[in-house]
């Protein structure tokens, strides 16, 4: 740090220049978060001084959150629940699996070796989460449909199992697990049942209610035990804003921990100052959008998925899977390498190789019909550049 300061003047522009090389949404189909709304990112500005942390400053702020988590348990089918803000889907993830490990241990039925049911395709943050707090995934391969096979969840059940893991919107694919069919094979046994929906929670209740054949995923099926939705992906909240829900009224506060300061209330959150501002944002989105909202992105959102896929089909390309979501997974033969090219050409999309190589596009609200007509013939051009730079090698 300098000893004297530089005028804000200067520091404005020094990082508007930094930020100017930050790629543009119009170029970006690789991202589920996406360009927040004005309404969010004013009103988390208004809100920048606050800490959720501190609820004896911040009561209207705490009220604000708690009205937030209201919504969004409203939303998932459970309003007598509970639940809280989050920094995002890991420490969702990870709270969800604390109460699961808590739940275990008052029900006398935690073991030395703790094991969570997973799938092949799930998250990578409950890699992090496993390793912090030692429990040992038990890797089910996804079915042919890329989702949890809920006749393997059963055979993997066993004395040692705390949790299972269902996806509502997998990252990678866009698939949506059969929870409902999950939540049956995991009935007969006290296990709680997480279904991670930080990417489908603000998808799947409105693609159903527009006519989508999507499965059911929150709290109206049967033994979903807690969800994690973001805001800050399809909610179109500025980021850090995630949220972990529980189908029990008292099951958040099974996560808790007192402050040494007396006079300061428990924390239910793992981060302790945490910003009032993803509350306040949070808030007043969904209070703006409401359901009709949502509805009206939705549509749009898969308006534009189908263009992408038309558009991708026409050009010759073949999907890996057909796009249950809005997320587009093309085959694509050295799709690193044409990803980076596309990279240096200003286009940021992303890649897998699980099964195949393929090239992952995400449309997420910031991508427009107009965007993805740019986006195709650059494609084709990297593509073939590529294929000629690798016929060469
Ligand atoms: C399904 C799913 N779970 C969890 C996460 C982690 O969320 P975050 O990056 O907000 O911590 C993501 C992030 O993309 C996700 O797609």
């Amino acid at each position: 740090m300098r000893s004297d300061g530089i005028p804000a003047s200067v520091v404005r522009r020094r990082i508007a220049a930094e930020m100017d090389d930050d790629v543009p949404w119009n170029r970006v189909l690789n991202s589920i978060c996406t360009e927040p709304h004005p309404l969010g990112v004013e009103m988390a500005a208004a809100a920048a001084h606050t800490n959720l942390g501190d609820v004896r400053i911040f009561r209207g702020s705490k009220r604000i959150e708690r009205k937030a988590v209201q919504l969004l348990l409203s939303l998932l089918g459970n309003p007598e629940g509970s639940g809280n803000l989050v920094s995002g889907g890991t420490e969702a993830n990870l709270i969800a699996m604390l109460v699961a490990r808590e739940s275990a241990r008052a029900r006398g039925r935690l073991t030395d070796r703790p094991e969570v049911v997973v799938s092949s395709t799930v998250h990578f943050s409950f890699t992090k989460v496993f390793g912090l707090l030692g429990l040992t995934p038990v890797v089910v391969p996804v079915d042919a449909a890329l989702r949890l096979p809920a006749d393997e969840v059963a055979r993997h059940l066993n004395e040692h199992t705390i949790a299972v893991v269902a996806t509502a919107g997998s990252s990678e694919f866009g698939v949506v697990d059969a929870v409902d069919a999950i939540a049956r094979a995991v009935s007969a046994h006290e296990v709680h049942l997480h279904v991670d929906a930080a990417t489908g929670g603000f998808i799947i209740p409105f693609a159903r209610e527009l006519g989508h054949d999507l499965p059911q995923f929150d709290f109206s099926v049967d033994g979903v035990d807690s969800i994690t939705i973001d805001p800050h992906k399809y909610g179109l909240v500025s980021v850090p804003a995630g949220a972990i829900l529980f189908r029990g009224a008292e099951d958040a506060g099974k996560f808790a921990f007192d402050s040494f300061f007396i006079d300061t209330p428990t924390h239910h959150t793992f981060l302790g100052t945490r910003p009032g501002g993803a509350a306040v944002a949070t808030y007043a989105v969904l209070e703006h959008l409401g359901r009709s909202g949502f509805l009206s992105i939705t549509r749009t959102n898969y308006e534009v998925t189908a263009h992408l896929v038309a558009g991708l089909r026409a050009a010759g390309y073949t999907l890996f899977i057909e796009p249950e979501l809005n997320i587009v997974v093309v085959r694509m033969p050295n799709a690193s390498k044409i990803s980076e090219r596309l990279e240096s050409w200003g286009w940021i999309v992303s890649t897998s190789k699980r099964f195949v190589e393929t090239l992952r596009l995400v449309v997420a609200r910031h991508v427009t019909r107009e965007m993805v007509d740019a986006f195709i013939p650059v494609l084709d051009r990297a593509r073939k550049e590529t294929e000629a730079e690798v016929a060469v090698e």
